[in-house]
């Protein structure tokens, strides 16, 4: 029996636990940052399991290493675990407890099917070589992100490589998709103040109409992209809030807009926020107004490693069957697991978790989504097999 078939011949009984732990973690999600029972929990669990070396490198964050038999090469896998300000509206039994805090991306099973994986090869430790990291980390969802914190604790010190993965509604339950290159766009959000002058509706040519101006900014924000950016480069600017007046006859002081702007190559990145603060800039003042930027920058844009994501290919192929890959495009979301992959080469992995009988193709961040559980099956064998081919290979 190879490595492979005996970890795999453990997966069923495992599946049942990695069941049970992403509905605790569903039952009792916590946000960004804010991870102290998820990660205890977590903690717990791989004590129990034995044979790590556990640390916490930040307060809710846990990293696992689990050195092999013989000497060889450091590989890690991550997982996110935080959920998001959103109100649950699933009624299932092991709907989220906390009002207003709900595992609506799936991060819950991330972090169960990690343990899964924990459980199997701690037990096999003897037959692997070199080590095996396992990242739980904190904060995906909310910028500056964890894992730029865990790149700075030192998490990927002698790491060769890392992969991640990521449950999705969008794919099929037994679906893998695979995206080499671009995976997903730098993000950066904006704030804009237009300042004018108040003053009564009646007598515009009195003051600066700091709504005029607004509207006029917001067009040629638009023109960034569609006139100034090369059309071969990918790049979004969205408005996506604006607030400014209260009354009918009253010109206001100030209006606040507020977006997002996405891109790719790290130029057009600074570009981009350059030509906002300019554009703004020039308009509002043509309109006798002014502005004040302010950037929130995000994570940094995610590629895929070609020969990792090779790799992934060799392992979908020999478990699941060349018919479950989907060739994945790049999207202009965004993926705090880049700040790993800046450092060293990485693969982001999408597993099929998408059954519209089991009412899991509601869109990730919807307060009615929830993961196909079938999903959490692929991604246990898809670690377990990666871990192996991994081995044999380096
Ligand atoms: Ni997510």
């Amino acid at each position: 029996m190879s490595n492979l078939e005996k970890w795999l011949s453990r997966a069923d009984e495992t599946d049942a636990r990695v069941r049970e732990w992403r509905r605790h973690f569903h039952r009792y999600p916590e946000l960004s940052f804010e991870e102290h029972e998820t990660s205890r929990y977590i903690y717990e669990t791989l004590e129990n399991i034995g044979g790590f070396e556990l640390s916490r490198p930040t307060p809710t964050s846990v990293v696992a290493r689990l050195s092999g038999g013989r000497p060889g090469p450091v590989l890690a896998l991550r997982a996110d675990i935080d959920a998001l300000a959103i109100h649950e509206e699933n009624t299932f039994e092991f709907a989220s407890e906390r009002p207003g805090v709900m595992h609506a991306c799936g991060h819950d099973s991330h972090a169960a099917v990690l343990l899964g994986a924990a459980q199997i090869l701690a037990a096999e430790r003897q037959s692997l070589r070199g080590e095996l990291r396992l990242i739980f980390q904190h904060a995906e969802e909310t910028p500056p992100g964890g894992a730029q914190e865990l790149v700075e604790a030192g998490v990927l010190d002698g790491v060769d490589a890392i992969f991640g993965l990521h449950l999705l509604s969008w794919l099929d339950t037994g679906r893998i998709g695979l995206i080499e290159g671009a995976v997903m766009a730098a993000t950066d959000n904006f704030d804009l103040t237009v300042r004018g002058n108040g003053g009564h509706a009646a007598y515009p040519h009195h003051g600066a109409d700091a709504i005029a101006a607004s509207a006029q900014v917001i067009a040629n924000l638009q023109h960034i992209v569609a006139r100034q950016t090369d059309p071969m480069q990918q790049a979004v600017l969205s408005v996506t809030r604006i607030r400014g007046g209260e009354a009918y006859n009253v010109f206001p002081e100030k209006v606040e807009i507020g977006g997002t702007v996405r891109s790719f190559d790290p130029e057009l990145r600074e570009d981009l926020l350059r030509r906002i603060r300019h554009t703004a800039g020039h308009i509002a003042q043509a309109h006798g107004a002014s502005v004040e930027l302010s950037v929130q920058k995000g994570y940094p844009a995610l590629y895929n490693d070609a020969s990792l994501v090779a790799l992934a290919e060799r392992v979908t192929v020999s478990q699941f069957g060349e018919a479950s890959i989907e060739r994945s495009k790049p999207t202009m979301g965004a993926e705090d697991f880049a700040a790993y992959t800046r450092q060293i080469p990485g693969a982001f992995i999408y597993i099929g978790a998408r059954s519209e009988a089991k009412e899991s193709h509601y869109p990730h961040h919807h307060p009615r989504f929830t993961v196909d559980e079938d999903g959490m099956k692929t991604a246990l064998r898809f670690w377990l097999a990666l871990v192996d081919q991994w081995q044999l290979e380096h």
